[in-house]
């Protein structure tokens, strides 16, 4: 037993790892952790280098995005980067590794997992985060003239008050537009299916080190970018409207990737889309894009995408990248992907949708019943039921395409392209989305309501997921249940694609002409849930 003890104590120290040299989980918690040594170490009030701008300079990011650097003072960037900080080794390897965004071999890097469950790049957060600290700015441009001389930088943002087409607001500019008009600009074609922004794939949630993106050739605009991008502006903007003193940013970041910041449960980054939408308005957005890249093609002459490009060609490019990142990403509801709650794998072999679809069926849970109002509780309501619906009723998985949370997430179920198990006899005509909770007495949230009633149709019509008559239907028009529950039938009888009477004969005639022509279907008949 002694021989064994000290043997395992042995063990045990060969296979720890080295004091220092461990890696990081590559999480926000690790993010928020460097900002706070880096707070500890330099009084907040010190304002000419600021914590991300040093944390950017360790990676020289303004040096790499000449955007970046004409906007946030590259100068700045390497003045911070000579004056040693002390970081801890391991923290300092940390920084290293999560301050350039880059996206190589269906890896994507740069990135950490958030407690909501979304992946954010960490490169545009801290721009975002720098940007909004030096106050954010009107930069003037003259876009008849391609002049560097013409550019002029000062004056602070008027927030409210419209702009000319020559002023530039750097906080959209350095965060987001540059990189939007940009990768438009060299493809025009980005696939957006039905989204913008490719997702991934953490090796391991307990401690992420390691992301593999979903579709093999993403753009550099990944799910991740979006996110840091839009985290980015949303902070960036709240620091320069809540001047000194303020909040160290390690409290800020954990206030918006948590609670809400000061106190405030809508300002949190499960929300973001939706206060996105608010700051990132088309028309201004798409000056900025076209502001972005006119500054590029003075910033870069030699730029080979931007060569001999006539203002107006760039008006169209900026006009194409606005609009699909309005309705692609901003109009979209933020979908959690199996791999990120941890679904088992589907047993036997799914069977493809013949999209678009006619039909968009509303379920609720009933159990389990609390509403999920975070990652951590939705993910583990989505295991269970996938537990149940396979081992239990001896489905092939989950039998909804896509479940509500209350946290600001839609979990994605069967999906988009395999027929799902959740309305008898009409499976493969409509999408069954089911929101978490018992809905007898009481609402879902307004924004899992939002979710389902605004972005998930809008973003599927886009998409050519859903037909453009699509009708919405709850599961008791259709089968003998009480579901959706009487409290949210009765509102779902007020939205406008609500179809109060069933196309029940068609229904039927086309489910049969359907099992005939697949006699061996590989979901079998489905029950109500409850
Ligand atoms: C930018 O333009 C505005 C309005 O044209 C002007 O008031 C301001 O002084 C200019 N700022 C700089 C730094 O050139
Ligand atoms: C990350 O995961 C992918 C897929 O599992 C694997 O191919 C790759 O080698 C991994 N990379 C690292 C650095 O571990
Ligand atoms: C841009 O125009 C210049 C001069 O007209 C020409 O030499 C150059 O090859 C052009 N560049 C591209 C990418 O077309
Ligand atoms: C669902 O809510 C109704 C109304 O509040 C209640 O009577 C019922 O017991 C609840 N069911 C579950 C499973 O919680």
């Amino acid at each position: 037993m002694m021989t064994w003890g000290v043997f395992g104590i042995l063990l045990g120290l060969l296979l720890w790892p080295e004091p220092g040299r461990a890696s990081l989980p590559l999480n926000m918690e690790s993010v928020i952790q460097a900002l706070t040594e880096l707070e500890q170490e330099a009084p907040a009030t010190e304002a000419r280098h600021t914590a991300p701008a040093w944390l950017l300079s360790v990676q020289d990011a303004g040096h790499r995005n000449p955007l970046r650097g004409f906007l946030l003072e590259a100068p700045e960037f390497k003045a911070a980067a000579r004056e040693p900080r002390p970081l801890s080794p391991e923290l300092l390897s940390f920084v290293e590794e999560v301050t350039r965004h880059d996206v190589r071999d269906g890896q994507e890097y740069g990135v950490v997992l958030a407690p909501d469950g979304s992946t954010v790049a960490v490169e545009p957060l801290l721009v975002g985060l720098e940007a909004g600290l030096r106050g954010r700015r009107a930069v003037n441009l003259t876009l008849d003239s391609y002049a560097a001389a013409s550019w002029g930088a000062g004056a602070s943002f008027p927030a409210d008050q419209a702009e000319s087409p020559n002023t530039m607001d750097s906080l959209l500019v350095a965060t987001l537009a540059g990189d939007l008009g940009l990768t438009f600009l060299q493809d025009p074609q980005i696939p957006s299916q039905p989204g913008l922004g490719t997702e991934g794939c953490w090796d391991e949630l307990s401690f992420p080190r390691n992301f593999t993106l979903l579709d093999p050739k993403p753009s550099a605009l990944t799910m991740a970018f979006l996110n840091g991008a839009l985290d980015g502006i949303l902070l960036g903007d709240y620091l320069s409207r809540n001047p000194e003193p303020r909040l160290p940013l390690s409290d800020l970041l954990g206030q918006y990737y948590g609670a809400g910041v000061a106190g405030d449960p809508g300002l949190r980054s499960n929300f973001r889309r939706q206060n996105g939408a608010t700051l990132a308005l088309a028309p201004t957005l798409a000056r900025q894009v076209l502001g972005a890249l006119v500054l590029l093609q003075a910033l870069e002459p030699a730029h080979p995408q931007l060569q001999n490009m006539s203002q107006e060609q760039l008006a169209q490019v900026a006009t194409h990248a606005t609009e699909e990142f309005t309705e692609a990403f901003l109009g979209c509801p933020a979908i959690h992907p199996r791999c990120r709650w941890g679904a088992a794998p589907y047993r036997g072999h799914p069977k493809p949708l013949q999209l678009p679809l006619g039909f968009l069926y509303v379920h609720h849970t009933y159990v389990p019943a609390p509403a999920c109002t975070d990652f951590a509780h939705c993910a583990a309501d989505m295991r269970s039921m996938q537990r149940f619906h396979q081992d239990t009723r001896g489905w092939d998985d989950i039998g909804y395409s896509f479940v509500v949370g209350s946290d600001g997430y839609v979990y994605e179920g069967r999906g988009w392209h395999w027929v799902g198990a959740h309305t008898l006899g009409h499976n493969s005509r409509g999408f069954g989305v089911a929101f978490v909770g018992n809905y007898t007495a009481a609402l879902p949230t307004e924004a899992a309501l939002r979710a389902l009633r605004d972005q998930l149709p809008a973003c599927a019509l886009r998409a050519g997921l859903l037909r453009a008559d699509y009708e919405l239907l709850g599961h008791r028009q259709l089968v003998s249940t009480d579901c959706p529950g009487d409290a949210l039938f009765g509102l779902l009888r007020t939205w406008p694609r609500f179809a109060a009477t069933v196309r029940r004969r068609t229904a039927r005639r086309s489910s049969r002409r359907r099992n005939r022509a697949h006699p061996s279907r590989s979901i079998p008949p489905t029950a109500d849930l409850q």
